[in-house]
């Protein structure tokens, strides 16, 4: 089995769970994302090493959003972990974007700075009140635009964006909220894993529907077998 175009999202309940689904999974997907309650964990060292360990990729979902100097201390103090991919906010503005390459420059590191567009918890309203634009869609093609000009490696966006965002040839796209399998109580409107990936998304972001799973590997064999011919797997 080829490695799935997908980073799992280490949201356990605890650090030796995460732990354990890094030992199953590093040889199956192309990395892991360890995000707020993982990473502000005690034990979130012990984690990281896991991942190095198996030469996986690392993805440290921080989200960061300040200052431009506060934000290039933050990723300075990031140095020693290195990891392959990090998020900062684009609404954070270019300088901040600016002085986090700077800084990831200048330690040398191999991070991939990707930029959050828009939370997709906010709606058309708090797009309105929040940034005096109408369309969340719109929004994002504004933050997609900033992203562009700062010369950041790539962007955090949602299934529904991909189509808006084909322009950004360049920008390493990760697309998280896609599911694997349709429910039958799926309700609302959903993009799927391989939507997503046949669509413009170089990377997906997988939680809860494979780290609850009673068995994670065999679901994802399952997967590739029913999907192998697709292009969702990397070489
Ligand atoms: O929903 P699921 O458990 O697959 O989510 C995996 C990860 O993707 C979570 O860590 C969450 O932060 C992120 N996510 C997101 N936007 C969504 C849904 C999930 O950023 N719409």
């Amino acid at each position: 089995m080829r490695k799935f175009k997908a980073f799992i999202a280490l949201d356990c309940k605890s650090n030796s769970e995460n732990i354990k689904i890094v030992k199953k999974l590093s040889s199956l997907v192309f990395g892991f994302k360890v995000g707020y309650s993982a990473y502000y964990n005690k034990h979130s060292n012990k984690l990281i090493s896991e991942i190095k360990k198996r030469k996986s990729h690392l993805f440290l979902d921080l989200k960061l959003h300040d200052i431009p100097n506060t934000v290039g201390s933050a990723i300075t103090s990031l140095s020693k972990i290195n990891p392959d991919y990090l998020t900062v906010h684009i609404s954070g503005g270019k300088n901040m974007l600016d002085q986090s390459l700077a800084t990831i420059k200048k330690h040398k590191l191999k991070t991939n700075l990707l930029g959050v567009t828009l939370l997709t918890s906010l709606d058309n309203k708090d797009s309105k009140l929040i940034f005096s634009e109408k369309k969340t869609s719109l929004l994002v093609k504004k933050m997609a635009s900033i992203a562009a000009n700062s010369k950041i490696n790539g962007l955090i966006c949602s299934g529904q964006d991909l189509n808006d965002l084909k322009k950004y040839k360049k920008l390493i796209k990760v697309t998280p909220g896609v599911k694997l399998y349709r429910r039958k109580d799926d309700q609302k409107r959903v993009t799927f894993v391989d939507e997503a990936l046949l669509n413009g998304a170089d990377y997906v972001v997988i939680g809860r529907e494979l780290i609850n799973s009673k068995d994670p590997v065999k679901l994802l064999e399952k997967y590739y077998e029913e999907n192998k011919n697709k292009n969702l797997w990397s070489n």
